[in-house]
């Protein structure tokens, strides 16, 4: 079971690495009003933002990706050597092959080792007990507990799970038992307004969109097998800029984290003006690193926090709060869902 696991975990990173990344994005229907005079300079803006008692000093992070195999202790050491040189926070990938199989945990906790006293998240799956969070955050000393939600790709797995009841009442049980943040995450199908009540009422506070976009796991889970039962549903769910949209009348109420195919720094100021607190990048980080290496990641992780500034400038925006009231301008199939959802 061990063997078909890490098999998977590789499957997972190789397919990620040669799968197109989407070539239009919903981001590209959003534009931003310029102004000529912003009337402030790079040194008054600051990046830092919150998630509840967790301050993050730049607000985009490295998403769950890897661990459980050789070569992914080898991605997330390098990895939380590039979070470690930038300061950024970092997400490992799903724990449950290490909880199950202690001789795997050294996969996950490589990240904690090389970065001691960075932000690092630690992930499992909805359905896992509460002893499995445990043993997940004990592992990497973790700052907050990533928990996914990926009902398409269970299913789309010929192995994968078929029953998803009660997950919302283990949700709940997490949020009161654990006394680190616990972030609901979607793992690229996106939310609707009406799952992010669903989670406000069981008490999640902290929730990342995890929007389609960017790496897909239909697609994934397609390309794994010969025949490609599923290849027809890999549009399913909704894009992080309508899934920011459907949150809108949440905000207030639930600390909104945007992810799934963010491309560049101002597919994220586009999300943070729609309200989310921080961004998180999964495949394009992975694939800077395998295609040109950890100094060239270290670059362009650096790039981003020099460039988020200049388009927070570009704003008139001195944080990202200030962003909030930058007004986007949506075009296409956004403004059309904003007219069928009645969203303003
Ligand atoms: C992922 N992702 C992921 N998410 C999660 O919560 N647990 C996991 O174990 C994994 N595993 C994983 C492996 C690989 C190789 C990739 C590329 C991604 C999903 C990831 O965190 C993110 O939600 C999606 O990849 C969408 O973001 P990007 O890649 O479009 O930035």
């Amino acid at each position: 079971m061990d063997t078909i696991r890490q098999n998977r975990k590789t499957e997972h990173i190789n397919l990620a690495l040669t799968s197109p990344f989407s070539l239009s994005s919903d981001f590209d229907e959003l534009s931003f009003i310029h102004r000529s005079l912003p009337e402030i300079g790079v040194d008054d803006i600051q990046l830092q933002t919150n998630i509840g008692p967790l301050t993050l000093d730049y607000p985009f992070f490295i998403n769950a990706m890897t661990g459980g195999s050789e070569k992914s202790a080898v991605i997330n050491a390098s990895l939380a050597e590039a979070a470690r040189d930038t300061g950024i926070a970092m997400a490992v990938g799903s724990q449950h092959a290490a909880i199950r199989n202690e001789e795997l945990a050294h996969t996950f906790n490589v990240v904690r080792k090389k970065n001691p006293n960075g932000l690092v998240f630690a992930n499992i799956g909805a359905d896992a007990p509460l002893d499995y969070a445990l043993t997940a955050i004990d592992m990497l000393e973790a700052d907050a507990l990533q928990v996914h939600l990926n009902v398409p790709q269970e299913l789309v797995m010929p192995e994968g799970e078929r029953n998803f009841t009660n997950i919302l009442a283990k949700l709940e049980k997490l949020s009161v038992k654990l006394q680190v943040p616990v972030i609901v995450k979607e793992t690229g199908f996106g939310m609707s307004t009406e799952t992010l009540r669903q989670l406000h009422n069981a008490g999640i506070q902290y929730v990342d969109l995890g929007g389609k976009g960017g790496t897909n796991f239909i697609h994934i889970e397609n390309e794994r097998r010969s025949k490609r039962d599923f290849a027809y549903l890999k549009d399913w769910g909704q894009s992080t800029v309508i899934s920011l949209l459907e949150a809108q009348s949440v905000l207030g109420e639930l600390t909104i984290i945007a992810s799934g195919g963010i491309r560049n720094p101002l597919d994220a100021v586009k999300a943070f003006s729609l309200g989310a607190a921080a961004a998180g990048i999964a495949g394009p980080f992975l694939k800077t690193l395998h295609d040109q290496g950890i100094d060239e990641l270290i670059m362009e992780l650096e790039v981003w926090k020099e460039h988020l500034k200049m388009l927070l400038l570009l704003q008139g925006a001195k944080s990202l709060p200030d962003l909030q009231h930058c007004p986007l301008i949506a075009g296409g199939k956004v403004r059309e869902w904003c007219e069928v959802r009645e969203i303003d």
